[in-house]
Order: structure tokens, then C-alpha cells, then sequence
């Protein structure tokens, strides 16, 4: 009996291990999912601070006319030049896209 509590266990960190590469990574002080903070480890580099940067010639997303839906396919399957953001997952893309749309777009600059 014994044993197989210690198989169970083993076999539920394992599981619980590989389905979710670091579960931390994107979470704030909060202990949530932030747009914020998931836009900072994946959209930064080539979108800026403020989403003006063009690095790469990405498009600014202060100005973007895009639709919501039409952002998170850009995000999932790419646009243009830019490649999909394989890394997020559904909820992770929806909280980045909400940020773009109602945060860094007001975000004043510095
Ligand atoms: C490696 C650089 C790079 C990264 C990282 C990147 N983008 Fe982009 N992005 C681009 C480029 C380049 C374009 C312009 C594509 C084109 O029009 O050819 C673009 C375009 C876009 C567009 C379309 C805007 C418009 O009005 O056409 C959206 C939305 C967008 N990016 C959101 C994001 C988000 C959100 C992330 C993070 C999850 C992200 N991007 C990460 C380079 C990047």
C-alpha cells in the first residue's frame, strides 16, 4: 500500500512537471498571469516599451487597427514578418493581447 502511494505520487509530479515547462514564469506578486509581465519576456524585444519600438520592422501597437481576434491569430500564427509567439498558451495569449488593447496602448510615455 504504501508503495503504491509513493508511485502515485512520483507519477503525479511527473506529470504535473511536463505539462507545464515553469509554471512560475509569467506570474506576478499576485500569483497570477499578467499580460504585463508575459508582454516583458515575449513582446519587449521587438515591440519596445511602449509598443513603438519597430525593432525588426515590428508594427507599432499603440497605433494598430487590428481587431482582438485578429491579434491573437498574429500572436498564435504569425503575420507578415513577424513569427508565431509558440510559446504561449491560449489563456497566456488572451492576457498579452488584453494587455496590448487596454494597458500599453494608454501607457503614457516616459
Ligand atoms: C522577433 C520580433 C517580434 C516579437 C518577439 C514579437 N513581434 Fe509582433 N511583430 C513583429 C513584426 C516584425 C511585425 C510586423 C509584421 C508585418 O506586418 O510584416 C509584428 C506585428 C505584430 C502585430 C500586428 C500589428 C498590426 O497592426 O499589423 C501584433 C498585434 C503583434 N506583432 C503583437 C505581438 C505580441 C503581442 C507579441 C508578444 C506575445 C509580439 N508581437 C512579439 C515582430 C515581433
Amino acid at each position: 500500500m504504501r508503495h503504491l502511494l509513493i508511485i502515485i505520487a512520483v507519477a503525479f509530479g511527473v506529470v504535473s512537471l511536463s505539462s507545464c515547462e515553469d509554471p512560475k514564469e509569467y506570474v506576478g506578486p499576485d500569483g497570477k498571469e499578467s499580460g504585463e509581465i508575459i508582454y516583458q519576456k515575449t513582446c519587449f524585444l521587438c515591440h519596445g516599451e511602449y509598443g513603438d519600438e519597430g525593432n525588426s520592422g515590428a508594427a507599432n501597437l499603440r497605433t494598430s487597427l487590428l481587431s482582438e481576434e485578429d491579434m491573437i491569430d498574429a500572436v498564435k500564427h504569425g503575420r507578415g514578418e513577424m513569427r508565431p509567439v509558440s510559446a504561449l498558451n491560449d489563456d497566456q495569449v488572451k492576457l498579452v493581447v488584453d494587455y496590448v488593447r487596454n494597458e500599453l496602448k494608454k501607457k503614457a510615455k516616459k
